[in-house]
């Protein structure tokens, strides 16, 4: 099974490809973590990238593509996956759909997770992540047991460059999904919308139900 998850920043395509991950056993392709590793890492696709990350813009569709189209070659993305944050437009959606039917197969959903502009600022400014295993967090909405330590690992939580309230109003005007993308997959028969504004456990049911499984 092959699904994109579409939302604006913060919506919490993240916090739930993780637990749809966990749930499906599926495989979490994220590009923006693609990017922080490759950023982290100082090598040249980090570089070109962060110069568009901390201005709050897309980095261009070509770096994007090349860097998408080369992880899902490996073995492990074979049977499926999931997309976080892939694909940001019709450029994008279509090089995707063009490596899928070389192998036969499709987006079979794209979920997509809408959630109000004053939410998405309130939930990127309060959002903590764990530095050496990904998990997420939210101070208000979903903090973790002790303050600046992760619960699932132990490691010690940061917060992202892009969060800063400037890059942020930016992220918001630049990167919420075009209509175009959204048009392209509701015409394809595959979207569902979820209404984001609703507790974790309740949109993680939502999304699962869109897949036709249930939460455990
Ligand atoms: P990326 O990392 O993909 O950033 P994004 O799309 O802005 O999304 P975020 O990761 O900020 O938010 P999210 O929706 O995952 O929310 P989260 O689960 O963390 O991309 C970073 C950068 O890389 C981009 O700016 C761009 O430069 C570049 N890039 C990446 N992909 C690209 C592409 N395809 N093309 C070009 N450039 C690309 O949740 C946020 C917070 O809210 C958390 O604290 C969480 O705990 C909390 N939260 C989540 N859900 C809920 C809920 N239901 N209730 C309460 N709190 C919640």
């Amino acid at each position: 099974m092959f699904i994109v998850l579409l939302g604006p920043p913060g919506a919490g395509k993240g916090t739930q490809a993780q637990r749809i991950a966990d749930a499906t056993r599926l495989l979490h392709v994220s590009t923006g973590d693609m990017f922080r590793e490759n950023v982290k890492n100082e090598t040249e696709l980090g570089k070109t990238a962060k110069t568009f990350m901390d201005k709050g813009e897309l980095v261009p569709d070509e770096v994007t593509i090349k860097m998408l189209l080369e992880r899902i070659a490996r073995p492990d993305a074979a049977t499926g996956a999931m997309f976080d944050g892939f694909p940001r437009n019709v450029v994008q959606a279509a090089a995707l759909d063009k490596a899928m039917a070389s192998r036969n197969a499709r987006i079979d959903h794209a979920l997509l997770i809408s959630v109000p502009d004053e939410e998405l600022v309130a939930r990127l400014g309060g959002r903590w992540i764990c530095r050496n295993c990904g998990r997420l967090f939210h101070e208000r909405n979903d903090p973790p047991k002790q303050d600046g330590v992760c619960d699932a690992c132990g490691g010690e939580l940061y917060q992202r460059d892009d969060d800063r309230p400037d890059v942020v109003m930016t992220r918001l005007e630049k990167q919420k999904p075009p209509a175009a993308l959204i048009d392209h997959y509701r015409n394809a028969g595959v979207l569902t919308e979820i209404n984001g504004e609703q507790p974790l456990d309740s949109v993680t049911s939502a999304l699962l139900g869109a897949l036709g499984m249930s939460q455990a």
